[in-house]
């Protein structure tokens, strides 16, 4: 039988060691804060933004919110980082990506507080991550690896295999893979847009992940039997339905699912986690600012 991973239960079950943390930042006088930061039009990007604000305001972090209109001159976006890397009440800060093309992305990133920056993109944490020292691990991939160890995926001496080689997700991923750490010491492959024969790299491991924002690149043809299959993917594609539209992930999943012991599906796998480890770095943040102890999950 294979075992279809439930990204709600688990982050579930973290969200609820959260708000014990929350509980004591809250003894020691601090409320956790989050500020979001979106420009863009994007139905998507407003909808995961929307969505992040929501999981907040259910587990008792405050939420601030800043809209800049995608038009505005890039100076609007980074007033208003530099204005909330200076409001205490925001310990978290989101640039929900992308950012209109007159906007430089890398900028950006480096115009957040290292300390707020709880997507963990800035380059002092990227460099963090890869020395083996994390301060914030970006959130999709540390969803990866908790939803991995709730299933009892060991990761050690493991073939895994990255497809999609992205800031946010494909590399962060490779590179908690081979840290010589928990969720970590497997023998890592990233593959990409201009790999040859990909099905033979993927037909070769162990642990598939998948992140490359194709719908359905991934079929049971490119599995080996008793694999495990992370579809870090959520793509819309056209759909004779209400909404016109319907989201599928990267992985073919019916056709995966009969290769695979471990699969996660699209919707209600990775998404869930993402947000919850969103969370899981706002608390951090919280507690690295104000010296509160906290005993994260
Ligand atoms: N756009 C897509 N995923 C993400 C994410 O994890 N963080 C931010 N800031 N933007 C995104």
């Amino acid at each position: 039988m294979t075992h279809v991973l439930d990204g709600n239960a688990v982050g579930d079950r973290i969200r609820d060691e959260l708000s014990d943390c929350i509980d004591t930042l809250e003894d020691a006088g601090v409320t956790p804060g989050l500020a979001t930061v979106l420009m863009s039009d994007d139905g998507a990007s407003e909808t995961y933004v929307s969505m992040k604000q929501q999981a907040c305001e259910e587990i008792g972090i405050e939420s601030i919110h800043h809209e800049i209109d995608p038009d505005a001159p890039a100076a609007e976006l980074f007033d208003s980082v530099d204005a909330l890397n200076d409001d205490p009440a925001a310990n978290g800060i989101l640039v929900q990506m992308p950012v209109p093309d007159h906007v430089d992305n890398r900028e950006v990133l480096r115009s957040i507080d290292p300390l707020k920056d709880v997507d963990g993109f800035h380059p002092e944490n990227v460099g963090r991550l890869v020395a083996g020292d994390a301060r914030f691990k970006p959130c999709t991939p540390h969803g990866v690896q908790k939803l991995l160890a709730a299933a009892d995926v060991d990761t050690e001496g493991k073939d895994a295999v990255v497809v999609g080689r992205s800031d946010i997700v494909g590399k962060p991923m490779a590179n908690l893979l081979i840290q010589k750490d928990d969720g970590g010491n497997a023998t890592t492959t990233v593959c990409h847009s201009r790999t040859d024969d990909l099905a033979a790299k993927t037909r070769a491991a162990d642990i598939v992940i998948a992140a490359t924002g194709y719908p359905e690149l991934v079929d049971g043809s490119m599995i080996s039997e008793g694999a495990t299959v992370i579809d870090v993917g959520v793509n819309r594609v056209d759909a004779d339905n209400e909404k016109g539209y319907e989201l599928v992930g990267d992985v073919e999943f019916e056709s995966a699912k009969e290769k695979a012991d471990v699969i996660t599906p699209v919707p209600g796998g990775v998404g869930p986690m993402t947000i919850t480890m969103l969370l899981y770095n706002t608390v951090k943040a919280a507690s690295l600012q104000h010296d509160v102890d906290v005993s994260l999950p």
